[in-house]
């Protein structure tokens, strides 16, 4: 039995060029929806209805930067279901995609392929063709890793140049020369391409070498995005910025002592734009037993067993900050971090304290890890 054709509804938004993809088994009526944006809610749940719709999937190409998606609302009105790169940290995302995982929409199968470059967990989504039509390569729905005649910036979020030249041409093209390219967004009226064209007339890519590659994207000079501040902690969220926690989670919460409280979703998205630092300042016990983040400087406030102030606190924090950065400091639940917050204050630094810090509060029966914290957060972390 062939595939069934696919029809591929392609939106923009204006105000940020991004395209959104609806894209529909017309046999089932079941749809998915591919990175919406948050303004066009409404105009994305006419076409829904106008079309008799039943939207089963909203998913993220990666954490954006320059617009905040609707996927949590989507899920919320119309009971889709959310998926995002595992790689991404987009802790509300019920499904966490791993390289080669399929999503089906009716008889429709969407692959989602992981090409690092433009963010760590980036991905594209190849969705099959019908071999006896003229869409018999199938599609990919690129995001911000191949635009047309050009792909997405590597210089924040942890990008990289490499991985982005290494996504490029040896996952994505490697497909049909033949297959339709649908990308995350266009500033110059241009719909879709080919991976073929791309491969052959792409000029940031084609025929250059990976070197020639990096130094073009290195001495792009963008400015830092409008939203970014704003929107990569809402987008860790699924844009659910008005649930619990609301506007806490984007602002900085003023203290008198330090520069301020921060959510553990701000920090971290502090941390991949590059203006702050993340310093552990619990003790090398608990980060072994516990677990810990990989980007965060360990500088133990106090060591067990004693439980004494480190007698290098000081010196340590003041190498950190040669780097110029803003200092975010996370303890267990956010107790330690506000003393050593104060002392990095007193040594003429600026320091946050991150909310709730690695662990959160403890619960009714003094489980810690299920009320808040970066864990639980689906912040990135991990054991040894
Ligand atoms: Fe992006």
């Amino acid at each position: 039995m062939s595939a069934p054709v696919a029809t591929v509804i392609q939106l923009f938004d204006l105000a940020s060029s991004t395209y959104t993809y609806i894209v529909v088994d017309p046999h089932s009526h079941e749809a998915v929806i591919i990175d919406p944006v948050e303004e066009q809610i409404e105009r994305d749940l006419k076409v829904i209805q106008e079309h008799a719709l039943q939207l089963k999937w909203s998913l993220e190409t990666h954490a954006h930067a320059d617009h905040i998606t609707s996927a949590g609302r989507l899920a919320e009105h119309l009971g889709a279901r959310t998926a995002a790169p595992e790689g991404c940290h987009i802790g509300t995302a019920a499904v966490q995609l791993v390289d080669g995982q399929s999503i089906e929409v009716g008889a429709l199968r969407l692959t989602a392929l992981h090409t690092p470059g433009h963010t760590a967990g980036s991905m594209c989504f190849y969705l099959q063709g019908d071999p006896t039509k003229a869409d018999a390569a199938g599609h990919l729905f690129s995001g911000d890793t191949l635009l047309i005649n050009g792909c997405g910036r590597t210089d924040f979020q942890s990008g990289s140049a490499q991985d982005m030249f290494h996504s490029l041409t040896q996952t994505l093209f490697k497909l049909p020369d033949e297959t339709r390219v649908w990308p995350g967004h266009d500033y110059r009226g241009q719909t879709h391409s080919t991976i073929g064209h791309e491969r052959q007339h792409n000029t940031r890519v084609a025929g250059q070498t990976q070197a020639q590659f990096a130094k073009t994207m290195t001495n792009l000079n963008l400015p830092k995005p409008r939203r970014i501040d704003q929107a990569v902690p809402a987008n860790l969220t699924s844009g659910l910025r008005h649930d619990a926690g609301g506007q806490d989670l984007l602002t900085v919460q003023a203290a008198a002592d330090y520069a301020g409280d921060v959510s553990p979703e701000l920090a971290w998205s502090w941390v991949q734009s590059g203006q702050a630092l993340l310093v552990d300042v619990r003790s090398d016990a608990e980060r072994a037993w516990v677990g810990f983040v990989p980007e965060a400087k360990p500088l133990a406030w106090k060591q067990w067993p004693a439980m004494e102030v480190n007698p290098d606190f000081d010196t340590g924090l003041q190498a950190l900050a040669l780097e110029g950065k803003k200092l975010l400091l996370l303890c267990r639940s956010g107790v330690r971090s506000i003393a050593a917050a104060k002392r990095a204050t007193e040594l003429g630094l600026e320091a946050y304290n991150i909310l709730e810090g690695f662990e959160g509060d403890p619960n009714a029966q003094a489980h810690r890890g299920l009320v808040g914290g970066w864990r639980k957060r689906g912040l990135p972390w991990r054991q040894n």
